[in-house]
């Protein structure tokens, strides 16, 4: 029950109107009506002590009330429009992707003339910088969305994602829709939705969508707002937006990314360790940010000694571990993911020596007909847990191929791995 309805049960129990409620207890009836319409953000505790004695609650059904009271407040805090999908902090230390930031920033601008589909897409695999990417675009471009830049995470991996319906519903009270404005259904929302944005300049960031039928009600018609939406799947089903692949941050920049974290304890000599540590993070800025991150926790840890740690593959994995960020968690959110065949063709496959392989090798280590290995590479591609590279060829993500192997460790028997090993060699 929510406290408008505990107050409206409470005023009728007591047989007051509206008025004499006001009356009594010196809170305006517009203000009373707001409340009991869920309407208003929670009341203070004053008022709700003086709503409690006008209504001559006893002592139970006043602890209830004010503690009612209290929780909407709370709630109201967090979901009150004005903090309603806000562009989270961007990171201080943002490093590089020029050529990514001037592509996005083109695309998206409101001018952009060229074939100009309001809808832009960062695809990319996990970790790879896709979120703080679109975050930085939308703080640079910004002045050329007077209505506002909105975001909104659509937990596309999570085992639940957000719901069309919900994403609509918190970016139409963002918007200024009133809540009692927006119609019930999907469809009613998401026509609400492209009026609204036909009429303004509005930037939206969709943040990890999860698949096309999420998106969908969720993209503008044609007009002067537009969506940046980010996300691990490439989306296949999408017609008519513009694509673009994040890839691994060259050597250059993933040194200086950290470098940057580590600043304050860089001392001269340990340039060449950072670089070996940078270089094993591959590219991947979630990997740069665990190893700077657990290197300023540990000021008194030699970085010789973590890249040498780290060069040690068995157990190169548990070490991109810092605080709530971990490597390993953000490939399980795609892992599962994937379909039975699709998991064990990627388990598998850390069985295979060797830097990359071809679908005839997946099939055989996968003991799969080659139609089923086929699909299940292109989900693995389509989630980024792998590349396809020249002539037909597969690679993994060093950190990716490690993941696996923990998965093959884990989920297979020894007799099984016994049987792989003797296949592939
Ligand atoms: N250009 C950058 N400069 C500095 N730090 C970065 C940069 N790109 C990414 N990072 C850091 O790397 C980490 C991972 O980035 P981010 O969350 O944007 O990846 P993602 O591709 O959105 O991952 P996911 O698929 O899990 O959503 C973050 O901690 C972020 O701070
Ligand atoms: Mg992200």
């Amino acid at each position: 029950m929510s406290f408008g309805e505990l107050l409206r049960g409470h005023r009728r129990a007591a047989r007051l109107t509206l008025e004499q409620l006001a009356e009594l207890s010196g809170v305006s009836a517009r203000a009373l009506s707001d409340m009991e319409r869920g309407r208003s953000r929670g009341p203070q505790h004053r008022t709700v002590t003086a709503l409690a004695d006008a209504l001559a609650l006893e002592e139970e059904a006043h602890k209830q009330f004010v503690e009612l009271a209290r929780t909407g407040r709370l709630r109201d805090h967090w979901t009150r429009p004005a903090r309603l999908c806000e562009l989270p902090r961007q990171v201080d230390d943002f490093v590089g992707r020029a050529t990514d930031l001037a592509l996005i920033n083109e695309l998206m601008s409101p001018d952009h003339a060229g074939g100009a589909s309001p809808v832009g897409l960062i695809t990319g695999s996990g970790g790879m910088g896709k979120t703080t990417l679109a975050v930085r675009a939308a703080r640079v471009l910004r002045p050329s969305f007077p209505d506002g830049v909105f975001f909104i995470d659509l937990l596309g991996m999570s085992p639940r994602p957000a719901t069309s319906q919900d994403a609509l519903w918190r970016l139409l009270r963002a918007l200024g829709v009133a809540d009692e404005d927006i119609p019930d259904d999907v469809a009613g929302r998401s026509s609400v939705y492209r009026s609204k944005l036909g009429d303004k300049r509005a930037l939206i960031v969709l943040d990890n969508a999860g698949s096309e039928e999420q998106v969908r009600p969720l993209l503008p018609a044609d007009g002067s707002s537009r969506v940046l939406i980010t996300a691990r799947r490439v989306l296949a089903g999408l017609e008519g937006v513009h694509r673009h692949t994040l890839g691994r941050m060259s050597l250059p920049e993933a040194t200086e990314l950290l470098a940057g974290i580590v600043a304050e304890r860089e001392a001269s000599g340990e340039h060449a360790a950072l670089a070996q540590l940078a270089n094993l993070c591959e590219g991947m800025p979630l990997a740069l940010r665990i190893i700077g991150n657990r290197l300023i926790s540990r000021p008194k840890w030699d970085l010789t000694e973590l890249a040498n740690r780290l060069a040690d593959e068995e157990h190169r994995l548990e070490q991109f571990k810092a605080g709530d960020l971990k490597i390993a968690t953000a490939f399980a959110m795609s892992y599962e993911q994937l379909a039975d065949d699709a998991r064990r063709v990627f388990r598998r496959l850390a069985a295979i020596p060797g830097g990359d392989f071809d679908a005839a090798q997946a099939a055989v280590v996968s003991d799969m007909p080659l139609e089923a290995t086929w699909d299940a590479l292109d989900e693995l591609v389509d989630l980024g847990l792998l590349f396809d590279g020249t002539d037909g060829r597969y690679e993994f993500h060093d950190l990716v191929r490690l993941f696996a192997r923990t998965r093959l460790e884990e989920e297979e028997s020894a007799a099984e791995r016994e049987a792989l090993t003797a296949r592939t060699t």
